[in-house]
């Protein structure tokens, strides 16, 4: 398992990321927006996949997705959800000051 190219997917196979684990954990249940950075191959994903299926998230590639179609698509094939609802809430942007 040590030498799975793939990334690692639970607690037992990542090694010695338990500080960025319970880091994770307290920025995400705060409400915070997160994202991890490093360089190549270091373990971001493998963090990531490891916190969601620890911390009961989901974890969803959305790479090459477009659009709310592709989305619900990819939330439905590769988490399960399935959409019930949809609500769009659009805010009015009205500029102030505007003019010649
Ligand atoms: N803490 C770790 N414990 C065990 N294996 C690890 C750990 N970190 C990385 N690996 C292993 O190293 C490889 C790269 O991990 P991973 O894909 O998670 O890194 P990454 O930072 O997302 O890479 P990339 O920059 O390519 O997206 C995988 O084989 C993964 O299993
Ligand atoms: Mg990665």
């Amino acid at each position: 398992m040590f030498f799975d190219l793939r990334p690692k997917e639970n607690r037992r196979d990542l090694y010695g990321r338990d500080r960025e684990l319970e880091e994770l954990a307290r920025l995400v249940e705060s409400g915070s927006w997160v994202v991890v950075v490093g360089r190549r191959m270091t373990g971001k994903t493998s963090l990531v996949k490891t916190f969601a299926r620890e911390f009961g998230g989901a974890y969803v590639n959305l790479t090459g997705v477009r659009g709310l179609e592709g989305l619900v698509e990819a939330l439905h094939s590769q988490a399960g959800f399935k959409l019930r609802e949809l609500t769009l809430d659009l805010k009015l942007l009205r500029p102030r000051g505007l003019g010649p």
